[in-house]
């Protein structure tokens, strides 16, 4: 059974997003695993350190190279990816020969206080991945328009109709997975 890692595209310490993705933990099959995949302590990227990677950045490539896939939660930004997201993925591209999404499943969901539910955004993170060679999840799509009443007060989801939409999604996510998984060789 997969082990998938989540990024959760906010660095909000009140983020909308991080309970989405606290619901997914909470509703991933039996024999998922689900790990956070922190970029927190990622400095901004420059090509400047290409010849020699700090070491949290070091972890951050191996922390994705080390799972079978990526599920990417986030906000949208001024209808795109947030700046410290797009910085992680810069990192993970580089050094040049090296990018750590290079054939790595993805799977993308948003939450947003807006009507679109980071569809902009989502739209520009499939660009970066496309690029990166990731191949991404086409369907479902989650577009959520937040709305703090499908949480309860310790920040547990409670909306029966958003908790089908998360299983829906970490089902194809996980069969997504389970399709780009590396062929072994006897
Ligand atoms: C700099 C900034 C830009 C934003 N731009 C958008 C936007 O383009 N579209 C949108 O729906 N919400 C936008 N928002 C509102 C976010 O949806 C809202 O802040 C949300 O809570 C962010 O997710 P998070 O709580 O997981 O950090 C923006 C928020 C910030 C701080």
């Amino acid at each position: 059974m997969p082990r998938i890692g989540y990024i959760v595209g906010s660095l909000s310490s009140a983020s909308i997003n991080r309970n989405v993705a606290h619901a997914l933990v909470a509703l991933a099959p039996e024999g998922v695993e689900l790990v956070e995949l922190d970029y927190s302590d990622l400095p901004v990227y420059t090509p400047d350190h290409d010849a020699d990677y700090p070491v949290a950045a070091r972890e951050w490539k191996s922390a994705i190279e080390g799972v079978d896939g990526v599920i990417i939660i986030t906000p949208e930004y001024l209808r795109s990816i947030p700046g410290a997201l797009k910085n992680a993925i810069d990192w993970a591209s580089r050094p040049w020969g090296t990018n750590s999404f290079n054939g790595k499943p993805v799977a993308i969901a948003g939450a947003s206080i807006g009507a679109i539910g980071t569809a902009a955004a989502q739209q520009h993170l499939r660009a970066v991945l496309g690029h990166l060679n990731a191949p991404t999840l086409g369907q479902p799509e989650v577009f959520l328009h937040y709305t703090p009443s499908a949480f309860d007060a310790q920040g547990a989801l409670i909306d029966e109709q958003v908790k089908a939409i998360l299983e829906g999604f970490l089902a194809a996510a996980v069969a997504h997975v389970e399709t780009h998984a590396p062929v072994a060789v006897a």
